[in-house]
């Protein structure tokens, strides 16, 4: 193992065990670095054998003076690339130049950093065992809060640096936020409602209004409320399960007639509409991703990533025998994120 020719030196002069001295002096440790060969400096950042306390250009103020101006260079550019992309966005957006005054955004802000750590901060590296969880005691700290204030004192001694630093993050932060606006509006309490309510009558795809005897036993069609066919939210299957045996779910009593029950089309994994009927085990089943519902349990999911139930219509008779809802859905449909507040 090596590294004695590394060594750190504290503030006042007193050479400090290195992160290596510590895999040298003692072998058992080697092996619980997980066997990974303790680190070598870098060859470029600092001369081997010089105090690793000290930076690159620490004796050459006018190379120093260079590498702030290099750096300087890079996150303006990072900045005028903010800008950039503020303005493409606002002004209507272009993906391709978009992705490319990020790319350069972010490319500026990389450069100037490792710019930045290898010319004008020490190399020295800090590391500590775990040590035990317990609170350590006043020296350590002390330690610890020196050991702090040594890193950041070579950052504060470049306040044009560090303001530029902040002035670039933020404006370029603020201008990475402006995509936010392609999400559109909030959905609010949209996602609640569909246009179906008491008394709608229940049409099919030509609007025409439809009496229960017009689905047959073991059918299935998808209806909508009357003029309402292009509302998506209100797609709905009708299934007459006949004698077929059916659970009714608390609160959904007097919701089908007969066998005749309805539930939103929706799927409630990612809002396919679920059109897969199997009239021998009275399943639906959705083709995106096979959610499988059970029709005689209440449209309870039992295979597949879904894991809500499909809403259920209440359904009724009008005073001239066409179907229509006695009320709205009482539960939103689609989706079961749409309900995680
Ligand atoms: S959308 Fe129906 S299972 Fe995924």
């Amino acid at each position: 193992m090596t590294t004695t020719d590394h060594p750190s030196v504290g503030p006042d002069g007193v050479e400090e065990p290195s992160s290596s001295a510590f895999y040298e002096d003692d072998d058992a440790k080697v092996k619980l670095h997980f066997g990974i060969d303790p680190h070598e400096p870098w060859p470029d950042d600092v001369p081997r054998g010089q105090d690793d306390s000290r930076w690159r250009f620490q004796d050459n103020p006018k190379l120093a003076r260079m590498a702030e101006l290099k750096i300087a260079f890079c996150w303006i550019l990072t900045l005028l690339a903010g800008i950039g992309f503020a303005v493409t966005y606002v002004v209507g957006g272009q993906t391709q130049a978009e992705g490319a005054l990020l790319a350069v955004g972010f490319l500026g802000m990389g450069v100037g950093l490792i710019l930045w750590a290898r010319d004008l901060l020490p190399g020295t590296e800090v590391t500590a065992s775990r040590g035990s969880h317990n609170v350590s005691d006043r020296s350590k700290r002390e330690a610890a809060a020196e050991a702090l204030n040594r890193t950041i004192d070579p950052i504060a001694r470049r306040p044009f640096l560090f303001r530029l630093l902040g002035l670039v993050g933020g404006v370029f932060g603020l201008a990475a936020l402006f995509p936010i606006a392609s999400l559109g509006d909030r959905p609010h309490r949209s996602l609640y409602k569909t246009a179906w309510g008491p008394g709608v009558r229940v049409v099919d795809q030509d609007n025409q209004p439809l009496k229960p005897s017009d689905i047959k036993v073991n059918g299935i069609l998808t209806v909508f409320p009357e003029n309402g066919i292009d509302d998506a939210q209100s797609s709905t299957v009708l299934i007459n399960l006949g004698n077929a045996p059916f659970d009714v779910r608390p609160g959904t009593q007097g919701w089908n007639i007969g066998g005749l029950v309805a539930f939103s089309k929706i799927c409630t994994h990612a809002g396919c509409p679920v059109g897969l009927y199997n009239s021998t085990t009275h399943q639906l089943v959705c083709p995106c991703h096979q959610s499988t519902f059970d029709v005689l349990k209440g449209c309870n999911p039992v295979f597949g990533p879904a894991s809500r139930s499909l809403p259920q219509l209440p359904l009724a008779v009008d005073t001239e025998g066409y179907l229509i809802s006695s009320k709205g859905y009482q539960e939103p449909v689609g989706p079961g994120f749409w309900n995680r507040a």
